[in-house]
């Protein structure tokens, strides 16, 4: 019977078949045990002398690493392993064999390592990371779809720019200029406008010259947008988002956590309500804990938002930002017009900015004053101004970086290990 090794607790004590590879082995003189992976997980293959052909046994003993096999046994319980079976090898058929994997079981350098992405993914380490970015995916299409929200796709050639013009990717567009979207958000509002509750998962890109455990240059961002919904209540939605991936994530992903060796009561504690501070009191508790140089008006960077989060248990959103540090769309707060309508949620654990969102300006005369300051003269926004001409409402979105929470949720310090082939400021290869 041909199975997988995430099926064999179907098939205790009963012989199957798996198809896999070889990631690591031990043998002596009498036994050897293999430990077999098969993308769907791994699980230890023991194969004893006595008990197999002679033809079988120098097989097992002489198997290179990442060598692909067919492998018969019976599966067994094995209380040792967190795995919990094992398989007792009858047979082995070799597919083709491996030569020289560069990857071996002692420590490589990250550049080697990130030189061999494509073959790095095999390891147990990086499939225990992706299998907890999929399950983040899952649970997310699963919590917008109960409740109420439709998935709309924005395009990726845009004309416009969300979050600024200074970290674009241009190109050509036959003979027009175009970029690389940043952020779906403004085609997002006018969905929302069509749709009532909507959201977008997919790829954006950002030509930013940072080089940091937080920064690559195309990143996946879920970003819901929601009509008549305002700001506090979009904080209630985000939180209650975080909420429902983190719990999913532990329920749905021990194993892949025991692997990462994770802090789960790190990851329960993942719950909603979230304690919501202003940035003026975040320049209050920076000031406190000694960074003497911060002025009200300036933006936070990753030791700011490190400073802040210590201060909390659980992740922190920090409302109402001076509108001249955020985009040009945020709503003002109607009592102080300084300050705009909005929240980054920082996340516990140094992991910094995981959400940014706000409230939308909707009254059209504001937007259009709006366009004078920030020079948006060209006919592309045009269609985003008039969403303010025909029943405009008050509405609400924001973007959860995908990358950023899959590192704090799997606890890996940077996030070039959170996707299969990350974009850096210094790598395009593989
Ligand atoms: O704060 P940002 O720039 O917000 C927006 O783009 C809004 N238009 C979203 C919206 O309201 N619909 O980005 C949102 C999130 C950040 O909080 C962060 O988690 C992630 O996207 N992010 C990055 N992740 C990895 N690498 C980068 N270079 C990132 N830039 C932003
Ligand atoms: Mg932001």
């Amino acid at each position: 019977m041909k199975t997988t090794i995430n099926q064999v607790k179907n098939y205790l004590n009963k012989e199957v078949t798996i198809g896999g590879w070889l990631a690591n082995k031990r043998s002596s003189g009498k036994i050897a045990f293999l430990q077999l992976r098969d993308g769907t997980g791994f699980i230890q293959g023991v194969v004893v002398k006595a008990e197999v052909t002679e033809e079988v046994f120098t097989i097992a003993k002489g198997l290179s690493q990442e060598s692909s096999v067919y492998v018969t046994g019976t599966i067994v319980e094995d209380t040792r392993s967190p795995f919990g079976y094992e398989m007792q090898v009858k047979n082995i058929e070799v597919i083709h064999e491996a030569v020289d994997y560069p990857i071996t079981p002692k420590e490589h350098g990250t550049e080697f390592l990130m030189d061999h992405r494509h073959l790095w993914l095999r390891s147990k380490r990086q499939h225990a990371v992706m299998k907890i970015r999929n399950e983040i995916i899952r649970a997310t299409y699963e919590f917008f779809n109960d409740n109420g929200f439709i998935k709309i796709d924005p395009p990726i050639l845009t004309a416009t720019s969300a979050e600024g013009t200074t970290d674009l990717f241009h190109t050509e567009y036959f003979d027009q200029e175009a970029y690389l979207s940043q952020s779906g958000q403004l085609y997002l509002e006018a969905a929302a406008m069509a749709f009532g509750k909507v959201f977008s998962f997919g790829p954006t890109f950002r030509a930013e010259k940072s080089k940091t455990r937080r920064h690559l240059i195309e990143f996946w961002m879920m970003e819901p947008e929601m009509a008549f919904v305002e700001h506090e209540e979009s904080l209630e939605v985000q939180e209650n988002y975080i909420t429902y991936i983190a719990q999913s994530v532990l329920k749905n992903c021990e194993l892949e956590l025991k692997t990462l060796d994770r802090d789960l009561d790190k990851l329960k504690n993942i719950q909603a309500p979230f304690p919501r501070i202003t940035y003026d009191e975040a320049i209050k508790i920076l000031k406190e804990k000694g960074f003497d140089d911060i002025e009200w008006g300036d933006d936070f960077g990753a030791p700011h938002e490190t400073a802040i989060s210590e201060d909390f248990d659980k992740p922190v959103f920090i409302t109402h930002y001076p509108a001249e540090l955020k985009a040009f769309y945020m709503k003002p707060d109607p009592e102080r017009p300084e300050v705009v309508l909005c929240a980054d949620l920082i996340a516990p654990e140094g992991y910094g900015e995981i959400i940014g969102g706000s409230q939308r300006i909707d009254d059209f005369e504001l937007m259009e004053e709006r366009y004078q300051t920030h020079n948006l003269t060209g006919e592309s926004y045009q269609w985003y101004l008039e969403l303010r001409k025909y029943g405009s409402v008050p509405h609400s979105g924001f973007g959860v970086g995908l990358e950023r929470t899959v590192a704090w949720f799997s606890g890996v310090k940077h996030v070039r290990e959170t996707i299969p082939f990350p974009r850096l400021l210094n790598r395009l290869y593989p």
